[in-house]
């Protein structure tokens, strides 16, 4: 049995949950100094369950539910608990090669990899025409930045710090995925990410609590529209829950670690985000959480999600994680793993087919009540009720409506423009970009300039890679029909393998030496980062710098145009290069957005949502990390036994919400409302920027705040809040950010949520640890 305290209020309930809680571990109380206590007696702030408009209670569903439920066997219920790929694709091992003799069996209820209006009709036909009771399929897919008009990777969206583009980008999929039969996706992805050599780090929105509990809400709003029954939005599914991102060493799949208190300050607030903004189901992730495989943990999937935060959707397991539990030495065997993947609170098991081969059994040796059995299918089957799938199993499939929406112009217009929001120049020297009418030629140089494979990046689901990604060679081409001559030569390899080659070389170096500018396009391989895309360096693979380092020695201005899905070390192109473009994988229109920010047609406007390490030796790094005993602060340059390394500065090579523009701003001193504010207060702080430039541009102003003390160590700076303003040449705009106690809260020493009294400073600027903003401080009083 798991936490004996189930109590009713939540403030009790997170009070009684400390570190430790698992399937079977008694619960373990963490004594706090008095002084502690004493301040976390105040400002405690409950955790309040969603109430997501699809969850009202209706009669008439519950009772059609019972019925059906009623006239369910075991096999039925636990096919509907069951999901399993198609043949069309794979993303991991798989397990059972029967999958439509599964589905006329009733044996799975659910299936992924498949989509066209004309293949789920006939994979639902199956299951309509061939079983007992006629339950619809539900199709899931892995629609993650676009489904075939593809959008930039998912960390290229938060780099635009754009709610109402990352919402745009997730609404244009569930249109896309929906008229081709789809019912779900297995998207956003929210797991902050710290470490850049883990390369799933291009997955989610980066390493920031804030910004990334704001693109989880976009991302579910954007898929779920206000109506899931609507045939063109597409169910959520928040993952992986939780910490997956904290992979030891940033090796895809290892051990994680972490403080409770981490757990429920860093990586936990992205997920209830997402739930606040009423994602209907939740995946498992493959890491442990204090000793406990995800998807078998009571503590995660029960006591958090369903008892704290009132979670009302199914919970569905990453790829086999359940059959993993046998591997990671926490079941004996798949009968034990699906037991305890069912009593933690899983309802659905994504392609082990544990459940399908062994809850039979467990249940006839009451291990598994029939009660477990149905409160999950229940679960299932609530949700396809909602997706409208009883009503008409076929309402998704639906061949005019897929031919009229495919790659719609608008689609491809949208696309184009998230992914020149999402771009982030690093550098530009001398205003080497954008490239003005003097420019006659541009070498275009690079492995990825020409390269329509790479464009998309990975997690592309239906994108085609082949024909349809606009290159940076066709972008310019199209755009530079205005006399200016592109010549490419790709000169270089970003295979690991070609690391010593220099075949290529002499034929980039005659281009580039009859160019005025060069533009470099270089970065890694698309499928570089991902699921299974770990590296242990951050530089350029292949013999991409060996070539850099040439071109940069013609003389010639070099602009680098990054494509990649992760921060790289490119300190040297920071110390060489004229200008820096980072342009992540930009989707189908991506070669037409970089050609939009190279020419000036768009002022670039991203800000970095993760920090780039100057090498590989800083991860993992990020902005709000605490301060220590020993800043380096305190130290003369070059001090021993201060919080530094011998070789490599502190400080990154880019901060995390850094990004320049074509125009300047400048930020007024902020003002606040008032000195200070207490419980049921709030105070605003302002600054106006002004576009001191002479072309107009977007700036995102950010908020960031330090608690000063804590009943525990605090960051030493947290976003709180951001705007993106856009302004005219000579314009000015205050921007207006309010702050009540509540968004200053955090997990206390004793494990409440809440927020404490004392000294806070405050400062709005361009990007995290700028100092463009001088600071002000206020207090939260007793
Ligand atoms: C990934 C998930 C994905 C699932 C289904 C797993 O390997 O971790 O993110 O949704 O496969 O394709």
């Amino acid at each position: 049995m798991g936490f004996a305290a189930r109590t009713t209020t939540i403030v009790a309930a997170l009070l009684a949950t400390t570190a430790c809680a698992t399937a079977q571990s008694a619960p373990v109380e963490r004594a706090a100094p008095a002084a502690a206590q004493a301040a976390a007696s105040t400002g405690t702030v409950p955790i309040q369950p969603a109430q997501p408009a699809w969850a009202a209670r209706d009669a008439e569903m519950d009772r059609f539910l019972d019925e059906l439920i009623g006239k369910m066997t075991l096999e039925e219920k636990v096919g509907q608990l069951t999901l399993l790929t198609s043949d069309w694709e794979s993303t991991g091992p798989t397990m059972r090669d029967s999958y439509q003799e599964d589905i006329r069996a009733g044996k799975v209820g659910n299936i992924f990899n498949a989509y066209t209006a004309g293949y789920t009709r006939d994979l639902q036909k199956l299951a309509v025409e061939n079983t007992r009771l006629k339950i619809p399929l539900m199709f899931g897919y892995d629609v993650i930045h676009g489904h075939r008009t593809i959008f930039p990777i998912s960390l290229g969206e938060a780099a635009s710090w754009d709610m109402e583009a990352v919402e745009k980008s997730a609404r244009v999929s569930a249109q896309e995925a929906s008229a081709e039969g789809i019912h779900w996706t297995f998207s956003p992805m929210v797991d902050i990410a710290r470490d850049a050599r883990w390369g799933r780090i291009s997955e989610g929105a980066g390493e920031d609590v804030y910004l990334g509990s704001r693109v989880a809400k976009a991302r579910v709003e954007g898929y779920q529209g206000d109506d899931l029954a609507a045939t063109d939005t597409v169910l959520a599914t928040v993952k992986h829950f939780v910490g997956y991102g904290a992979a030891q060493a940033g090796r895809d799949y290892h051990t994680v670690d972490i403080s409770e208190r981490t757990l429920r300050d860093v990586y936990l607030p992205p997920f209830k985000a997402a739930i606040d903004a009423g994602v209907g189901s939740i995946m498992t992730a493959f890491n442990e959480y204090d000793g406990v495989p995800a998807s078998g943990s009571k503590y995660l999937l029960t006591d958090v999600l369903r008892d704290q935060w009132g979670f009302d959707g199914f919970v569905v397991t990453d790829y086999t994680s359940i059959n993993e539990m046998v591997a990671h030495g926490y079941a004996k065997d798949l009968e034990q793993a699906g037991e305890q993947a069912l009593d933690a609170g899983v309802d659905m098991d994504l392609q082990g087919a544990v459940f399908l081969e062994h809850l039979g059994d467990s249940i006839a040796k009451g291990r598994v009540t029939m009660d477990q059995v149905d409160t999950a299918t229940r679960r299932v089957l609530e949700m396809k009720y909602r997706l409208g799938l009883f009503e008409d199993p076929y309402r998704y499939a639906d061949e005019a409506r897929q031919e009229a929406t495919l790659y719609k112009p608008e689609f491809l217009e949208a696309a184009r423009d998230v992914a020149r929001k999402s771009m982030v120049l690093l550098k530009n020297e001398g205003d080497t970009l954008p490239i003005v009418a003097g420019a006659q030629s541009i070498a275009l140089i690079g492995p990825l300039a020409d390269s329509k494979p790479d464009m998309i990046g990975s997690w592309a689901a239906a994108g085609d890679r082949q024909t349809r990604p606009v290159t940076v060679l066709e972008g310019l081409k199209a755009r530079a029909g205005r006399g200016v001559r592109v010549e490419y030569a790709k000169g270089a390899s970003y295979e690991f393998a070609d690391a010593s080659k220099t075949d290529g070389f002499a034929e980039a170096l005659e281009v580039a030496n009859r160019s005025d500018v060069i533009v470099a396009v270089m970065g890694e391989k698309w499928d570089m980062t991902g699921e299974a895309a770990s590296r242990t360096s951050l530089d350029l693979p292949g013999n991409q710098q060996a070539l850099l380092e040439r071109l940069v020695a013609t003389g010639k201005p070099v602009v680098l145009v990054m494509m990649s899905g992760r921060p790289n070390s490119i300190i040297w192109a920071e110390e060489n290069v004229s200008a820096i473009l980072h342009a992540w994988y930009p989707g189908t229109q991506g070669g037409h957005a970089v050609a939009d920010v190279l020419f000036g047609d768009y002022n670039p406007s991203g800000k970095l949502p993760v920090t780039f390490p100057v090498n590989v030796g800083q991860a993992p790094i990020y902005y709000d990390m605490k301060n220590t005993g020993r800043p380096i602060e305190l130290g003369a340059p070059g001090a021993k036994y201060v919080s530094r390394y011998l070789n490599t500065p502190n400080a990154p090579l880019y901060r995390f919400g850094y990004g320049l523009s074509y125009t300047d701003f400048a930020y007024s001193p902020v003002s606040l409302s008032a000195p200070s504010m207490g419980a049921g207060g709030s105070i605003t702080a302002s600054a106006t920027i002004t576009n001191t430039g002479k072309r107009a541009g977007a700036e995102v102003a950010q908020l960031y705040v330090r608690d000063l003390v804590g009943s525990v160590t605090r960051p030493v700076q947290e976003l709180k809040g951001f705007e993106k303003v856009m302004l005219q040449p000579g314009e000015s705009r205050t921007v207006t950010f309010t702050l009540r106690p509540e968004d200053l809260a955090f997990t206390r020493q004793d494990m409440s949520h809440g927020w404490e009294p004392g000294e806070f400073r405050l400062w709005i600027a361009p990007s995290s640890g700028a100092d463009a903003s001088t600071p002000v401080t206020f207090t939260i009083t007793e």
